[in-house]
């Protein structure tokens, strides 16, 4: 998709369509709203009275081939209240736009730029919307396959501009968006398209695209270093579990890396510990947190950041068979610790355990990690914010500014000793289960014995790897991809490298 910036009126450019979008509080008379109804005679006002339109949030309307204005249709796009626009909505709102006109088989989409929001971080975020909308789940429909023509996206300002801090911010939007795309593409493939070992090979030839230094460790290789966690959750799959390891080594030699970790089960039937069918139907999404630092690693080679970033993937399949783990189960992770297996269906902490003890190895300044760890964070947070847990509140703050500045929302939640006490075991050094409440914070608690007291943060993000149940946009939303990103590109390490 090409990418393009022009300084020009709304209603001077040639194009397929114009995205506008009108806010429901601003004042019509003046600006852009009057300028659109003197350009269609009078149509928005009218349009405006039968309360068919007004401008509330997602709303979306198109004019085709408006007299007087080259651009062939014009979207107008509800952008809520002003005071509540930032570049969260944007984002959303220019993807919504573009999947709307995105059957009528258009070429040039562009991008009209309301004033309020500084126009790198706008045009930032018009593009993300723009790259992720053209992204469509259907890989497998043989019929009625969604036909994506987009060529080009047109980002209009008519406000005086630094050109080169939006061109730069342009692309790197599409970058990032075209590695989200990567990254919601793997964990939308179901589990009988991808086990480890295949996501082990794409994540290979994803690396050697994009300039990153990897290795895959097999089955082999977890015996040797001693990584009991994978294997015992990879027992009871046909197929083998694999350790990725992705490098990007940009950054003076002496800088401690920054380490992303990412849950990878291709499928999560729970194990012995078996889930009943409904809430195993999505569990091919559980490997949405690898596929995220996946993704964010893509993203980190291809924009060249001048950092030392690494990425773990754990990769198991967690089925049943003769050969699984049985809850009852005492086993020995990476770091010599011994855990009492209760329950098989708490997987993902066991497969973390042995990736974050792992990660000691490369003296990181920073442990982030995510996985689709807990159905209790689901609960607690619901569909619109991931669960961020830390042991450093300097680590917290630059994660969740750095989320926030990229439109991912989180939400902190506790790490008190107390729950520690729900974990412990008769018989081993802990056990993976803390019972029935709080169980987002018990997993977290549990992780938190693997990371040697680096600065970690672990990202829950059970509840918002797909998009809301009744949302209009389906499957994997790629969560995560944007703010490792921003993470490894912020000013952490300029102040704490
Ligand atoms: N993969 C699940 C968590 C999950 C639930 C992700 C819902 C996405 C949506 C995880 O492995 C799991 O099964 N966790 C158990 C832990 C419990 C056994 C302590 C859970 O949350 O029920
Ligand atoms: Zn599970
Ligand atoms: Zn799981």
């Amino acid at each position: 998709m090409n990418i393009r910036l022009v300084e020009s009126r709304w209603d001077a450019v040639e194009c397929d369509a114009m995205v506008l979008p009108l806010f429901e509080d601003e004042d019509h008379a003046q600006g852009l709203p009057a300028e659109l109804d003197a350009r269609l005679g009078g149509l928005y006002s009218e349009l405006r009275e039968t309360e068919e339109w007004k401008g509330e949030r997602d709303q979306v309307t198109v004019f085709y081939r408006p007299a007087g204005v080259p651009a062939a249709r014009l979207i107008l796009v509800g952008a809520g209240k002003r005071s509540e626009y930032d570049t969260h909505s944007i984002r959303l709102l220019i993807q919504k736009a573009v999947r709307r006109v995105k059957g009528y088989h258009l070429k040039r989409v562009a991008i009209y730029k309301r004033s309020l929001i500084e126009a790198p971080m706008a045009a930032r975020a018009g593009v993300e919307g723009a790259v992720l909308a053209a992204y469509e789940g259907d890989d497998y429909k043989t019929l009625e396959k969604s036909k994506d023509f987009i060529e080009e996206v047109i980002f209009v300002t008519s406000e005086a501009v630094d050109r080169s801090a939006i061109e730069a911010e342009l692309t790197r939007g599409r970058i990032v968006a075209e590695a989200t795309n990567f990254t919601r593409q793997l964990v939308n493939q179901p589990g009988n398209a991808i086990n480890p070992p295949i996501l082990a090979e794409q994540a290979r030839t994803m690396a050697e695209k994009f300039g990153l230094d990897v290795e895959i460790l097999g089955e082999q290789e977890l015996r040797e270093e001693g990584m009991g966690g994978v294997l015992a959750v990879a027992k009871g799959s046909d197929e083998p579990a694999r350790f990725i390891v992705l490098k990007h080594r940009r950054g003076p030699e002496d800088e401690n890396p920054i380490v992303f970790v990412g849950k990878g089960v291709t499928f999560d039937s729970g194990g012995l510990s078996i889930k009943p069918s409904e809430a195993m139907e999505d569990m091919k999404c559980d490997k949405a947190g690898g596929c995220a630092v996946l993704g964010a690693m893509r993203a980190i080679g291809e924009l060249g950041l001048e950092r030392n970033v690494i990425g773990l993937v754990p990769v198991v399949e967690n089925m049943v068979s003769g050969r699984a783990q049985r809850p009852g189960d005492v086993i020995r992770a990476l770091n010599g610790k011994t855990i009492e297996v209760l329950n098989t269906d708490a997987e993902g902490r066991l497969i973390l355990a042995d990736a974050l003890t792992y990660a000691q190895r490369y003296h990181p300044q920073l442990v982030v990690d995510l996985a689709t760890l807990t159905g209790a964070c689901v609960v607690a947070l619901g569909h619109f914010r991931a669960g961020i847990f830390s042991n450093s509140e300097e680590a917290c703050r630059r994660v969740s500014e750095a989320a926030e500045r990229c439109g991912e929302r989180l939400w902190r939640l506790p790490l008190d000793d107390d729950y520690r006490t729900l974990l412990k075991s008769p018989i081993a050094d802990i056990k993976n289960i803390g019972g029935r409440w709080g169980g987002a914070v018990t997993a977290a608690k549990f992780l938190e014995e693997f990371v040697g007291g680096l600065p970690w943060c672990h990202l829950d993000i059970a509840g918002v790897d797909q998009y809301p149940p009744d949302f209009s946009i389906k499957g994997a939303t790629g969560f995560g991809v944007r703010t490792l990103v921003e993470i490894a590109s912020g000013g952490f390490l300029a102040e704490h490298g």
